[in-house]
């Protein structure tokens, strides 16, 4: 495994994780291939392999079979059949195969793909895009981007639009529109009971707030509907910085700087501090929504001494192509969490510095040369939440979080034994999250985060506290899933859950 680029987009895994046969399963796939024989796969298909391909094998299992719904109807035919009394099937839902955590969009059951829903379109006169939920970011803005528009989408061009827009969403756009849940004007939804509706503000407040951070609560959503904005040229890149001590300090300077004092909403940036194999490197990639930034945003950065930088006006699609990395096509697993921090101050960069820079070494001297990647990106926003008006995932204006991001890729063998691949799984999760108490403590120390915020739904750990991920909502959250919910049909799927 190549380990270079650290915003790496790559292809997905082919491999599995998981033999469990379930009786439930077997009886779905058998009832699913009657009802719907053009659309359902077993391994050996090269659909069942795309449908439960996952960026991370870590997150990967091998399904009993999957299926690829073309509509709604069939989506509903699918949750009647999996919910039935006598099959119960576990399941899962998968958009982009991009979750961390196993079971969110894997399964031993019935894999659900929405390759299929791949319909985009412009309204010019509304000034929305609805978009099918078997897209990539990626596709998105090759539709977009001769239009002269955009949404508030992902950061990273590979990622599934289901799960972002399901989750929360942090944007290149979110200074200036909000997350991407902020800029959702409907949901076509097919609930748990397998009854089909269009969900807004108006039609139904309740699921309308629920979708906006509850993932796969409530049902399975085929098409979304969002806001579109403008789009001009813009400015932006990936530069990889020197790490001599001076080159460092500068950036933590210019970072934090970044983070305190930056008030343009065009402005926004990610750093990258990363152990590669025990060789710690710290890269910037930074963004500005315009095709000149005005003097003083990034003057800093520019002028710490680099190794190589692809800064420059460009269209946004040009932008997106720059943080591309190189990560090649040998298995790996991720562990992923989120820290939940306001604002960046210079202590608190060190100590993530501090805290790659140790974990990189250990990790790396006690696996025995097999690829360790450890990182952690803080993610400056500036007034994310002032364009929020609510929903499952909490992010009032009242805290503004932004959520740095914590994780250890390895190196994963597809052919070990299942135990030994989640053996070695729990070992990085447990190394993760001493890794993320030491710097939230310092964050905590410096008055930057608190133990009970908020963590991002789409970063988090899945055994997380509900309470940690969407704190005071957890209650209605609840009653609402039992509400849509009476045959309790999204228990056997995995995630986080509201009803037990
Ligand atoms: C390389 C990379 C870059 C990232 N960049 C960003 C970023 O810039 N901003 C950000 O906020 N997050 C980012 N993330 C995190 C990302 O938001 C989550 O990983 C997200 O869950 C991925 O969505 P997906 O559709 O690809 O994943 P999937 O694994 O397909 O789905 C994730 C979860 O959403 C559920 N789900 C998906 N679609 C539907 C649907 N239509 N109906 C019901 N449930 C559904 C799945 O069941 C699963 O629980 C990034 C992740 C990676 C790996
Ligand atoms: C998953 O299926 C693939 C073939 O499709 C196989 O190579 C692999 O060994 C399977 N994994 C497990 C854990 O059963
Ligand atoms: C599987 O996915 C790849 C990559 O996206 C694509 O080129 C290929 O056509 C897909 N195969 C099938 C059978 O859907
Ligand atoms: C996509 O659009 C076509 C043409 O409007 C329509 O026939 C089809 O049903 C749509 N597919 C989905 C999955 O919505
Ligand atoms: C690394 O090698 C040592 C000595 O050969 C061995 O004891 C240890 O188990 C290995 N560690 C891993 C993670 O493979
Ligand atoms: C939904 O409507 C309510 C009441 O009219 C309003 O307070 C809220 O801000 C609206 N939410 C969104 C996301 O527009
Ligand atoms: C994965 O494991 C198999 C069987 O243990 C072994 O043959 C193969 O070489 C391993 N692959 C890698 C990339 O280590
Ligand atoms: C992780 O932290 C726990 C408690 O804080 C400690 O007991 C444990 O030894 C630590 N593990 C490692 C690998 O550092």
């Amino acid at each position: 495994m190549r380990l270079q680029g650290l915003f790496f987009a790559t292809s997905l895994q082919t491999l599995g994780a998981s033999t469990s046969v379930d009786q439930g399963a077997a009886k779905a796939c058998r009832l699913l291939k009657e009802s719907l024989p053009e659309l359902v796969y077993f391994p050996g298909a090269a659909q069942y392999v795309n449908d439960t391909a996952h960026w991370a094998i870590s997150s990967q299992q091998n399904a009993t079979c999957s299926v690829e719904p073309q509509s709604a109807d069939d989506v509903s035919t699918i949750v009647k059949i999996i919910g039935r009394s006598d099959v119960r099937a576990p399941f899962a839902v998968r958009s982009g195969g991009h979750a961390y955590n196993l079971g969110q969009s894997s399964t031993p059951g019935v894999q659900v793909s929405l390759t299929q829903f791949t319909n985009i379109s412009y309204d010019a006169e509304k000034e929305t895009v609805k978009i099918g939920m078997g897209l990539t970011w990626a596709q998105v803005y090759e539709y977009l981007e001769p239009l002269g528009v955009m949404v508030a989408g992902g950061r990273i061009n590979p990622v599934g639009v289901g799960g972002l827009s399901l989750g929360g969403g942090y944007s290149w756009k979110t200074n200036q529109y909000g997350l991407t849940i902020d800029t959702i004007v409907a949901h076509e939804l097919v609930l748990p009971t397998g009854e089909q509706v269009h969900v807004t503000n108006s039609s139904y407040p309740d699921l309308f707030f629920a979708l906006r951070g509850g993932l796969n609560n409530f049902g399975v959503v085929t098409e979304i509907t969002y806001e579109a904005h403008p789009q001009t040229l813009v400015y932006g890149g990936l530069t990889t910085y020197a790490t001599d001590n001076e080159a460092i300090a500068l950036l933590n300077s210019a970072a934090s700087k970044f983070s305190l004092k930056s008030t343009d909403p065009k402005a926004q940036m990610i750093v990258n501090y990363a152990s590669v194999n025990g060789e710690f490197i710290a890269q910037t990639l930074i963004f500005y929504d315009g095709p000149t930034p005005p003097a003083g945003v990034y003057d800093e950065f520019l002028a710490i001494p680099s190794v190589s930088t692809n800064v420059r006006t460009s269209t946004f699609r040009e932008f997106m192509a720059s943080s591309e990395g190189a990560l090649s096509a040998d298995a790996f697993g991720v562990a992923q969490h989120a820290i939940p921090i306001t604002k960046y101050t210079v202590p608190v960069l060190e100590e993530m510095i501090a805290q790659v820079t140790a974990f990189g070494q250990r990790l790396t001297e006690q696996n025995n040369g097999s690829s360790i990647l450890v990182v952690v990106q803080p993610e400056p926003f500036y007034q994310p939440f002032t364009h929020s008006h609510g929903g499952a995932y909490p992010h009032s204006s009242d805290r503004e979080l932004t959520p740095a991001c914590p994780f250890i890729v390895y190196s994963a063998n597809a052919s070990d034994p299942l135990d030994v691949q989640q053996a070695r799984h729990d070992y990085f999760v447990s190394e993760l999250r001493n890794f993320t108490h030491l710097i939230q403590a310092k964050a905590v120390e410096e008055g930057v985060s608190r133990w009970d915020d908020i963590l991002y739904p789409n970063y988090a750990l899945v055994d997380t506290p509900l309470e940690l991920v969407y704190g005071g909502n957890v209650p209605r959250l609840r009653r609402m899933a039992a509400k849509y919910d009476p045959e309790r049909l999204m228990t056997l799927t995995g995630g986080f859950r509201f009803l037990d």
